[in-house]
């Protein structure tokens, strides 16, 4: 462990860490590690920024439509920088809003690869025109757009309704590239202090929030700037800088973080806008931060954060950035949803205030009674260190639809391999071979399924990735065979940092073709990570991409085969010795971008390369899985990312529920929180509640520290192991609803898990509820995730409907929020009246062993007597689903008849599984029922009724689950 110090590591956290570790002492982040907006140049200063009137004007003059956008240049009355406003009415309810500057210096980045394509346009028309605004119309909708000249701002309409006012608080912001005024700025930099209230006192004013200056005081202003650009001998400068430009505060050329002194080459850059959601009190997204599913307003607090971070120890319930970003903020109200897409890949803050904070439900009620109060607001203010204004506006109008917006924007889930949905066991780190061996035992011993068996940086010949450390694991070949043989699977950590060692084929051919991010002076990058010193491959050059996946080819990545996969980590990147713990900004990116341009895309690149290189060691026929701590808008298309290093404590296991949620908006639906807790030992209680969890949630994967005392489920005794096996039974029970669920999330964009409120968006009671959710349409889950707990308050929500309890099949009526009691063995979870959820109940010892295995289909009937479901089935591995390689099959029940049929008759796919069970949850008792197969002989089948709880179970249909066939009850 000498050159890796733990996390274990930062540096001087590991004997502290032990000692707390061993205490029970609860450890927490070290905030000082991490910047506050206040201590981020850019965030500083545009929050100083109040709201008020916009210095911007629109150019009315300068409009021009063109085939499907429309063009205008906006201009900041005080500096005279013009920029270009583009607007696009997108086809399926989304505008989209760019602005840039016009002119600038150099080109400024817009980020690459995240759309997976151009979106196709509407033709957009004037629809009016007055004095000073423009009115577009938008698509089929019936979308309009009010451009207003002076202050600039844009109101989009739907009918008389506002939906969304853009630049209506004034903080529009656009850094534009500038020159330095070199020994002008050096002065102000070696003495902040008094020099710098001279020169503020001379140059800086506030800014504008009242009408912008007229036309004297901003000529006088330009004399100003003319006479200190005059003085740095810059003719260039003359006609843009003004007083109220911020280029010369303190860190705008130049800003220390702790001991990291940022170049910052081209100045303040920064861009910000601000829109207003009349009508919005709710809003959501913008992962990932360890806090509640509806996001709380920031006035008086730090705005969220997004920026890719390694942060140590988290804490829960705050802004603060972590190992992923989804510049995606959705706001919902009982009226409609919608969503704002901020495409910028570089540091963003997110501002959130609104009117009705911190208003009591009796407050605003008084506010009503009194024939007043304000229509409810919300105002969201983006801000971003690089880049332009790229953004998209999801008008919905229902969640379901912005989903869908997204999703074509973004792409949608990858197709998981039906493995991948199965248990996985890991920690830091399964030592040996023969530790690899006894843990796959234990699962076989003690019958709990199991898929997956990880590897974590220990396995790899000193944190050499690609390599195995040749005394732990000097058959890698014969253990993965022989999990092979066991219908196990193994997946091994590639983390992207690279040992630098010129002994390291993978480090000098790398280093060789000049593939590493350089600095700021042209040499490799490089920082300190577990290998000690060490470089990190440019994943933003497309050439770099592409060897790194060539990567895994069998021969390359020696050791390897189809039964191995791979965990991509510390790609945000994280470099211990960095500042903030990640890469320096002013390093250079292929391209000769600097990483603060492009920072938040890096682990999506990571994640892209790795699951290439994944198809392509298979000849382009299966599916990866490859799973990503970092991640931005766009990564999931290529698997699955989970919440980082959490800590064995309740507050943690809740807190998952609504982080998956909020990734599941942000299009991620493969998302998993370490079962049993990274950091410290959870007691029995809490380590049987995070299975009964885990076994709810998309990525069910154990995970643990070194440190950490070891918890193979067998090893709390047999009381425990039964436990948790039927947590894992459940989850593979469900595995066809679950895999079901994946296939219609990566055919519609629609989450897998799913916030209430996304199912019963009319339902004010399901906004901000945490502590629940649904796994597609039908299955209501409410883990246990209080200790001692007695009871749960499930909350059942739907005018006129009805739930069953998916363990005592009884059935509750709804709208109600129902106080069920639980014991250790209760996992909560309800199925929707009107659905049909297809299992395969036979335990097996992993999904490759349930193949070919029969099914049951609980059908639990709408008060009505209806039900409907779905089920796909393909091999499970392949990308043959996309060539018509798959059966999907359509259940529904109505007038006293189960009908199956295809529900896409593209595809085909033989299997030999059967249907064994109907379990029809709400049923009378029939006097005989008839099975009439499409081409067979009608039979009478057995059934047994149970009165009291009205469930009807038929024996053995015997159909095939691909044919179609007809179940009557008389
Ligand atoms: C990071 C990961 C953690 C992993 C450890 C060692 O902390 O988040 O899951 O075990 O690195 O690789």
């Amino acid at each position: 462990m000498a050159a890796a110090p733990g996390r274990r590591r930062p540096l001087r956290a590991p004997l502290f860490l032990g000692v707390a570790l061993f205490l029970g002492v609860a450890v927490a982040v070290d905030r000082s590690n991490f910047k506050t907006c206040e201590q981020s140049g850019f965030c500083r200063r545009q929050r100083s920024l109040q709201p008020g009137r916009s210095p911007y004007r629109a150019l009315l003059e300068s409009f021009q439509l063109g085939a499907d956008s429309a063009r205008l240049q906006l201009v900041n009355e005080v500096t005279k920088v013009p920029l270009l406003l583009e607007l696009w009415g997108l086809q399926g309810n989304m505008t989209r809003i760019r602005i840039k500057e016009l002119n600038p210096l150099r080109p400024r980045f817009e980020v690459p690869d995240v759309l997976v394509a151009e979106p196709p346009a509407e033709r957009l028309e004037v629809s009016g025109r007055e004095e000073g605004s423009l009115e577009l119309a938008l698509g089929p909708a019936g979308h309009r757009l009010l451009l207003t000249e002076k202050p600039f701002r844009m109101d989009l309409l739907q009918g008389r309704e506002l939906l969304c006012s853009v630049n209506a608080r004034g903080l529009l912001v656009f850094e534009h590239l500038r020159r330095r005024r070199d020994s002008f700025s050096d002065k102000v930099s070696s003495s902040v202090g008094s020099l710098w209230e001279r020169i503020k006192s001379l140059f800086h004013r506030d800014p504008p929030t009242e009408p912008p200056a007229e036309e004297g005081a901003a000529a006088e202003g330009q004399e100003e700037a003319a006479a200190a650009a005059d003085d740095a001998g810059d003719p260039s400068e003359k006609p843009t800088e003004t007083p109220a430009d911020t280029a010369d505060e303190p860190g705008s050329w130049e800003e220390t973080f702790k001991t990291h002194t940022d170049s910052k080459p081209n100045g303040p850059t920064s861009v910000g806008l601000d829109f207003s959601l009349p009508g919005f009190e709710h809003v959501y997204g913008i992962p990932e931060h360890a806090d509640n599913l509806r996001l709380r307003t920031t006035e008086g607090g730090d705005p969220y954060r997004l920026y890719n971070l390694d942060v140590f120890q988290y804490e829960l319930y705050n802004p603060m950035a972590l190992y992923g970003s989804v510049p995606l903020l959705w706001a919902h109200s009982a009226r409609r949803s919608l969503a704002i897409f901020w495409l910028n890949a570089a540091e963003t803050w997110v501002d959130i205030s609104s009117n009705t904070a911190g208003k009591t439900l009796f407050g605003k009620l008084l506010d009503y009674m009194q024939g007043g109060g304000e229509t409810p607001q919300t105002d969201v203010r983006w801000m971003s260190e690089s880049g332009i204004i790229d953004v998209f506006l999801l008008l919905g109008p229902s969640p379901q639809a912005v989903a869908r917006q997204y999703g074509t924007l973004t792409g949608t889930q990858a197709l998981p391999p039906l493995f991948s949905l199965g248990y996985h066991q890991s920690r830091w780190n399964y030592q040996d071979e023969a530790d690899v061996a006894a843990v796959e035992q234990g699962f076989s011993e003690h019958a709990l399924p199991c898929d997956v068996i990880w590897l974590d940086i220990e396995h790899a010949d000193g944190k050499r990735y690609f390599t195995w450390d040749p005394t732990k694991f000097p058959q890698p070949r014969a253990m993965l065979e022989s999990l092979a043989a066991r219908k196990r699977k193994m997946v091994s950590i590639v983390d992207p940092h690279i040992k630098v060692d010129s002994g390291f084929r993978v480090h000098t051919e790398l280093r060789d073709r000049g593939f590493y991010v350089k600095t700021k002076d042209g040499g490799d990058y490089e920082g300190w990570c577990w290998p000690g010193s060490a470089a990190y491959p440019d994943f933003t050059n497309p050439e770099v991409r592409d060897w790194w996946a060539s990567m895994f080819a069998y021969d390359r990545y020696e050791g390897s085969t189809e039964n191995l996969f791979t965990w991509n980590d510390m790609n945000e990147p994280s470099v211990f010795s960095g500042p903030e713990v990640t890469m320096h900004k002013d390093a250079i990116h292929h391209g000769g971008w600097e990483h603060r341009d492009l920072h938040n895309l890096y682990g999506l690149y990571v994640h892209m390369a790795t699951a290439e290189g994944q198809i392509r060691r298979s000849g382009g026929k299966s599916r990866p899985f490859v799973l990503s701590r970092a991640f931005f808008a766009g990564s999931q298309r290529y698997g699955a990312v989970w919440t980082g290093d959490n800590s064995a404590e309740w507050g943690h296991l809740r807190i998952s529920i609504p982080m998956c949620l909020s990734f599941a908006l942000a299009g991620l639906s493969f998302c998993g929180a370490d079962v049993g807790g990274f950091f410290k030992n959870p007691d029995v209680e809490l380590l049987v509640r995070w299975y009964q969890a885990g076994a709810l949630q998309p990525f069910f994967r154990a995970h643990a520290h070194l440190d950490t005392a070891r918890r193979e489920p067998w090893l709390f005794g047999e009381d425990t192991a039964a436990l948790v096996g039927a947590a894992l039974r459940l989850r593979y029970a469900l595995l066809p609803y679950w895999y079901t669920a994946f296939y219609r999330s990566h055919r519609s964009g629609l989450p897998v898990m799913r916030p209430l409120w996304m199912e019963f968006p009319e339902d004010p009671s399901t906004f901000a509820v945490d502590d629940q959710y649904l796994i597609d349409q039908a299955l209501l889950a409410h883990p246990v995730t209080e200790p001692g707990a007695r009871g749960v308050q499930v909350l059942l929500p739907g005018q006129g409907e009805v739930w069953f309890d998916v363990t005592s099949y009884q059935k509750h009526v709804a709208p109600q929020t129902l106080y069920v009691p639980v014991t250790m063995s209760s996992i909560p979870l309800f199925q929707r009246g009107g659905t049909v959820v297809p299992r395969q109940d036979r335990p097996r010892r992993s999904t490759e062993c349930m193949h070919g295995d029969p099914f049951t289909l609980y059908v639990a009937l709408s008060p009505q007597g209806t039900a409907e479901g779905e089920l796909f089935l393909d091999d499970g591995h392949s990308f043959g689903y996309a060539a018509g390689r798959f059966l999907h099959r359509r259940f529904r029940f109505a007038g006293g008849s189960l009908t199956a049929s295809s529900a896409d008759p593209r595809g085909s796919f033989s299997t030999r599984s059967w249907l064994e069970r109907v379990v029809i949850l709400g049923a009378g008792k029939p006097a005989s029922v008839l099975l009439r197969p499409a081409n067979g002989s009608e039979s009478q089948l057995e059934f047994q009724h149970d009165a009291e709880r009205s469930v009807l179970a038929l024996r053995k249909p015997g159909v095939g689950i691909g044919d179609d066939w007809a179940i009557v009850l008389r």
